[in-house]
């Protein structure tokens, strides 16, 4: 079951310099998302690229992250998506 309200944000930091004196910082808000696969670990992206996989079978030994031990344990779970508040 999805789970709503949680708030994510990932600040992308971009520095500029102008010439020798002048230089200023960008901060952009990433765009994150939270999906869990169908049968697998909960997929984070970040401004459309996977960043990394969260395993929610609890068979990993590499918690959090997901390390394919749900295939073995045979993990059956349904495919949701997190929303992600502002
Ligand atoms: S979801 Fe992949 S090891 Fe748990």
């Amino acid at each position: 079951m999805p789970r709503s309200g949680l708030k994510i944000e990932i600040a992308i930091r971009k520095s500029f310099r102008l010439g020798h004196a002048v230089s200023f910082e960008v901060y952009q808000l990433a765009k994150v998302i939270v999906k869990a696969n169908e049968n697998g670990p909960n997929l984070i992206t970040v401004d459309g690229t996977v960043a990394t996989a969260l395993c929610r079978c609890g068979h990993s030994e590499n918690k959090p992250y997901c390390d394919g031990a749900h295939r073995k344990a045979n993990f059956r779970a349904p495919a949701a998506e997190v929303k992600i508040t502002d």
